[in-house]
């Protein structure tokens, strides 16, 4: 039932190059000017920025900071209880600070030693191709932004929090970011729209939403649980089946609504075996016959 962390926001670009953010009413910040200023200047850097370029530095508030510090030490407590040991391992090799928000290029700087992964800034949704395509050259897309300081523990939009708590960490693992390369080179190699689709749903479901019996006990790799503090605690009581290349990569899910149902691998090994195996070498005739049996 995860609702955290799922929509973007559309940024459009003004004739006169201003950026704008398009927050929904329901937004916690969409009252608040001077949120919807700063989230507009966050853009633009993003929007501006030249690849190869060193990323923009954010302005964040003290408020701002002090969000991460209070998420980021919450979900510390949560991670020991229900994250996988790997991510956890992958946690201590990485170091993120736990009092301030760290910059995206303090972020690449921080994880490019370990496993060779960067980050590049991204205004908000990034095309499914582009997205996944830079994986397989170790770059990855993040937001800048950090959710509304009124609602700590709650965001309705994938934020720097889920960016870099969720993905970052993950990143720091060699065999994570082997498959974020694998998924990565996938997405290049696919040339219909389907089967680029049922590549990022297989990734929806292990490296944003994937859970594993690690420990003897069901625990969670994805960066969409990892990052939910709201949620992180009901994984265990949804709708838990096991791994199966044909489902994931064909069960429907809506990114603006709770996300019920889930994948459980036996193992890291039966993670890389299955996913990272059907990466490595599929193509748009073996997806075509994934569907197929599917149905
Ligand atoms: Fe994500």
């Amino acid at each position: 039932m995860f609702e955290e962390a799922q929509y973007f926001a559309p940024v459009a670009t003004r004739d006169d190059g201003t950026v704008e953010v398009e927050l929904a009413k329901s937004h916690p910040g969409f009252s608040d000017p001077v949120y919807r200023a700063r989230r507009n200047a966050i853009a633009a850097l993003a929007v501006n920025h030249v690849p190869g370029a060193p990323i923009p530095t954010a302005a964040y508030t003290e408020q701002e900071h002090e969000v991460w510090a209070l998420v980021s030490r919450e979900l510390a407590v949560k991670h020991r209880k229900y994250a996988t040991a790997e991510y956890l391992d992958a946690v201590e090799r990485l170091r993120l600070p736990a009092d301030r928000i760290p910059q995206l290029q303090e972020v690449s700087e921080l994880l490019e030693p370990l496993t060779g992964f960067r980050y590049l800034p991204a205004a908000g949704l990034v095309p499914l191709r582009d997205f996944y395509g830079v994986l397989a050259d170790g770059f990855f897309h993040s937001t800048q932004y950090i959710r509304h300081h009124s609602t700590p523990l709650y965001t309705p939009e994938p934020d720097v929090i889920h960016e870099v708590i969720g993905h970052a960490n993950a990143l720091a693992s060699d065999r994570y970011a082997r498959l974020y390369r694998l998924a990565g080179g996938a997405a290049r190699r696919v040339e219909s729209e389907e089967a680029l689709e049922f590549v990022s749903k297989v990734f929806w479901f292990t490296l944003e939403f994937g859970v594993m019996t690690d420990q003897g006990e069901l625990r969670a790799y994805g960066a969409g649980i990892l990052s939910s503090y709201g949620e992180i605690e009901e994984f265990r009581g949804m709708d838990v089946r096991p791994l199966d290349l044909a489902a994931m990569g064909t069960t429907k899910y809506d990114i603006t609504k709770y996300q019920d149902v889930l994948f459980r691998a036996d193992s890291l090994e039966h993670l890389e075996d299955v996913v990272g195996g059907f990466w490595a070498d599929c193509d748009d005739d073996s997806i075509a016959k994934l569907i197929a049996g599917a149905r």
